[in-house]
């Protein structure tokens, strides 16, 4: 089976400056609007604003692939009325925002378990990523009902139906591929807005060995500023795959400057 996505735990992937994917979990829409004394769902309708200026940021930067969790698994949990409340926006930002998004070159995909979702909501997504599908400038992944651990098990699931005889013998390589991401590359930084230090079941697998930055900052207030930030303090650490610093430091040694 062909996989030409490298793992990190198979092989040590190349390292640029700029993160070639990052990976946002946009917390703290509902606290911002708390310290407002405006309704929770104003500060979801102001995160829609920060993602905007967020996926310009990443397409000036030459960042190649950004992926944002919009609804987990386990925000079902929540009332009601802002659930319906994230389902009619994610429905009007996708009937808003999509043709600006191909305009600007930009590829759409929404990775998550669509079949909760209403028939309209579903179409809508389906069409946002036909058209966007040949678009190079940035890949924008919204993750929407996901959860890492039913990525990983419905993987296995699609896997093990089209290919019965692995059970007992399969392989990262051979999962990868049925895996939501799997023709990204694994996000090389990881942004926590709101204060939280915790993964709250996003990528569970792809984040392996991706760098962690956490920020008070709320999810509405973050903005390129905020991104510079976070790159900034990407660009400080040291990957080493589990390697020792003095292998990592001869290795980029051995390196001709770019
Ligand atoms: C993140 O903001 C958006 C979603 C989970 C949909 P929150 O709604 O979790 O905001 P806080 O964490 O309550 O402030
Ligand atoms: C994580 O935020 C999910 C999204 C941002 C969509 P939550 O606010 O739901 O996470 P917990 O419950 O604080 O861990
Ligand atoms: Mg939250």
């Amino acid at each position: 089976m062909a996989n030409l996505i490298p793992s990190s735990t198979r092989t040590i992937p190349d390292i640029a400056s700029i993160p070639r994917h990052i990976a946002v979990i946009m917390d703290g829409n509902g606290r911002w609007a708390k310290q407002r004394f405006m309704p929770r769902v104003a500060g979801h309708q102001r995160g829609v604003e920060a993602l905007r200026v967020v996926v310009k940021s990443c397409r000036d930067l030459g960042v190649e692939y950004l992926t944002v969790f919009a609804f987990s698994s386990e925000n079902w949990r929540r009332p009601a009325d802002e659930v319906s409340f994230l389902m009619t926006l994610f429905l009007k930002m996708l009937e808003r925002e999509v043709a600006k998004l191909h305009k600007n070159n930009i590829r759409l995909k929404i990775i998550g378990d669509r079949s909760r979702f209403d028939n309209k909501l579903k179409q809508t997504m389906q069409d946002a990523e036909l058209l966007t599908a040949n678009n190079t400038a940035l890949t924008l992944t919204i993750a929407a009902n996901y959860g890492g651990r039913w990525d990983v098990m419905q993987a296995i699931k699609s896997m093990l139906n089209e290919h019965p005889q692995l059970a007992q013998t399969f392989t990262e390589e051979d999962l990868q591929p049925y895996l939501s991401m799997s023709d990204a590359p694994e996000p090389d930084l990881f942004i926590r807005t709101g204060g939280e230090q915790r993964i709250s079941n996003f990528m569970l697998w792809q984040l392996a060995y991706t760098e962690l930055y956490f920020t008070d900052t709320l999810w509405p207030a973050f903005d390129r500023n905020e991104l510079d930030k976070a790159i900034a303090s990407y660009q400080q650490r040291e990957r080493r795959f589990g390697r020792t610093s003095e292998q990592v430091q001869a290795k980029t040694e051995g390196k001709p400057s770019a």
